[in-house]
């Protein structure tokens, strides 16, 4: 089912105290502004993944922001999703452009790393979008058509209806140049007219599409009241606990 999301992304930031300390802000701020089925997430570094579960209060949810694609093994440093599933967090960033950048992730390896987390019974939020030469030459229709097709859409309807999908033009990311309401709006419906077309209207309709690049509390409203825009992946504004509560409450 289509659901109204939320999700921050704090990156590598706040070690294990800092961590704690804005958390149980956060959750106190969204228990009095979420309101009925909306979800709140934050998509913490691995170190805050079991300590932040146990201080949720199911108030907000826990993701990780990546994982691997195999079950175990000699991976030195990897974090495999089973491994995320038993700290308590429910979601798992796949894809995120800084990914793909600085560590070579290409659409076969991330296929693969949403497999392993549906597998495990995590809620993969798979991260699609286009550089700015990509947007300047007209090429972004065809490169998030890839990520797509080449992403996730090897999935059975089933499991790809467990998929959040997040448009997150990299030009916007972390650059306070965000993409207005209608050229984000423009690409999600894109992006639903092709689940559409790959897996059904009904499908299409149930999927879940997050804005991802410079939201803040102020564009939040403008960009949720979008029709094919279900709620936003949040970097910068996630550490905040005032300006991620009011982008909770920008849901409608
Ligand atoms: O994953 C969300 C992130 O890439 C967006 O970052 O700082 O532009 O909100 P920011």
């Amino acid at each position: 089912m289509r659901k109204k999301i939320v999700a921050g992304n704090w990156k590598m930031n706040n070690d294990y105290n800092e961590g704690v300390s804005l958390f149980s802000e956060i959750v106190n701020m969204v228990r009095d502004e979420k309101k009925g089925d909306q979800i709140a997430v934050i998509c913490a570094p691995f170190i805050h993944l079991n300590s932040l579960a146990q201080l949720s209060s199911g108030v907000v949810k826990i993701g990780a922001q990546n994982c691997h694609q195999n079950e175990s093994g000699a991976y030195t440093g990897e974090i495999s999703a089973k491994m995320i599933k038993s700290t308590g967090a429910e979601y798992v960033i796949i894809g995120h452009s800084e990914r793909r950048q600085y560590f070579a992730e290409n659409n076969q390896l991330l296929a693969e790393k949403t497999v392993t987390a549906l597998q495990n019974n995590l809620v993969p939020i798979f991260c699609i979008g286009e550089t700015l030469d990509e947007r300047n030459n007209g090429s972004y229709f065809n490169v998030i058509e890839s990520q797509l097709e080449e992403g996730v859409f090897g999935l059975s309807a089933e499991d790809f209806a467990k998929v959040v999908l997040a448009y997150e033009p990299v030009w916007a990311i972390g650059t306070g140049l965000t993409a207005t309401p209608e050229q984000a709006q423009d690409i999600h419906a894109f992006i639903r007219s092709k689940v559409e077309a790959k897996y059904g209207v009904n499908a299409a309709d149930d999927t879940t599409i997050l804005y991802g690049g410079s939201c803040n509390a102020k564009n939040a409203p403008e960009l949720f009241a979008q029709a094919d825009i279900d709620g936003g992946l949040i970097g910068g504004a996630s550490l905040k606990s005032r300006d991620f509560t009011d982008i909770v409450k920008a849901l409608n």
